[in-house]
């Protein structure tokens, strides 16, 4: 059984349905659920689940990147996690943390990769007078949204969408992709799964 630690900063709905997925006959468990803002909403769904959860408040080491990232690591290694799933975790990590989870830290991202890294995806593809947008999982690595693919789901941008409408319909994308791919990561399958 793997043992999966999920980073969070926010509502947590991609922590929710990984940790879902997981009740399932399932090759892993969740482990953590971790954040860097103590008042994140996702801890306190995944404490009201019954999951493990902690928090580094990222506040308190100013600019000391390593600093913040030796805490995390610190409840990382309590638990001595098979796999690293990143899940609206909103701080960019060292190259440092990335290499000592390498190969097994995954990362979703609201866009089609290698398009829009970074921020504002959504409103970057409707400027850009995209016909899709999407999501896409990936494998963590220094580089900022830019490790191996292993899965991505298209949507069709609409007349009159706005950067709402197709975050909501993004979202809804990434709830089928991330477990999807993380079952399949956690039973060694290889290949990018492209879900339409
Ligand atoms: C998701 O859309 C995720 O793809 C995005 O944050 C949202 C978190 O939602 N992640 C990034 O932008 C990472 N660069 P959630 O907290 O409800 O899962």
């Amino acid at each position: 059984m793997k043992k999966v630690a999920i980073l969070v900063s926010g509502g947590g709905s991609n922590m929710l349905t990984l940790c879902s997925s997981m009740m399932d006959d399932h090759p892993a468990r969740p482990v953590l659920v971790l954040s860097n803002d103590p008042s994140a909403k996702g801890l306190k769904y995944a404490a009201a689940r019954g999951l493990s959860v902690a928090s580094v408040d990222h506040r308190k080491f100013g600019k000391d990147r390593a600093a913040f990232e030796a805490e995390l690591v610190k409840h990382l290694e309590s638990v001595e996690p098979d796999i690293i799933c990143l899940a609206g975790f909103m701080r960019v990590l060292t190259a440092g943390f990335v290499e000592r989870y390498a190969g097994r830290m995954l990362n979703i991202h609201p866009s089609l990769l290698p398009k829009y890294k970074g921020l504002n995806t959504h409103a970057r593809a409707l400027e850009a007078g995209d016909a899709e947008a999407g999501c896409s999982v990936h494998v963590v690595t220094p580089e900022l949204d830019d490790g191996p693919i292993l899965g991505q789901a298209r949507v069709t941008i609409e007349p009159g969408e706005t950067a709402s409408s197709l975050a909501a319909k993004v979202l809804k994308q990434e709830h089928r992709l991330y477990p999807a791919v993380l079952r399949r990561f956690a039973e060694g399958e290889q290949g990018v799964l492209e879900l339409t």
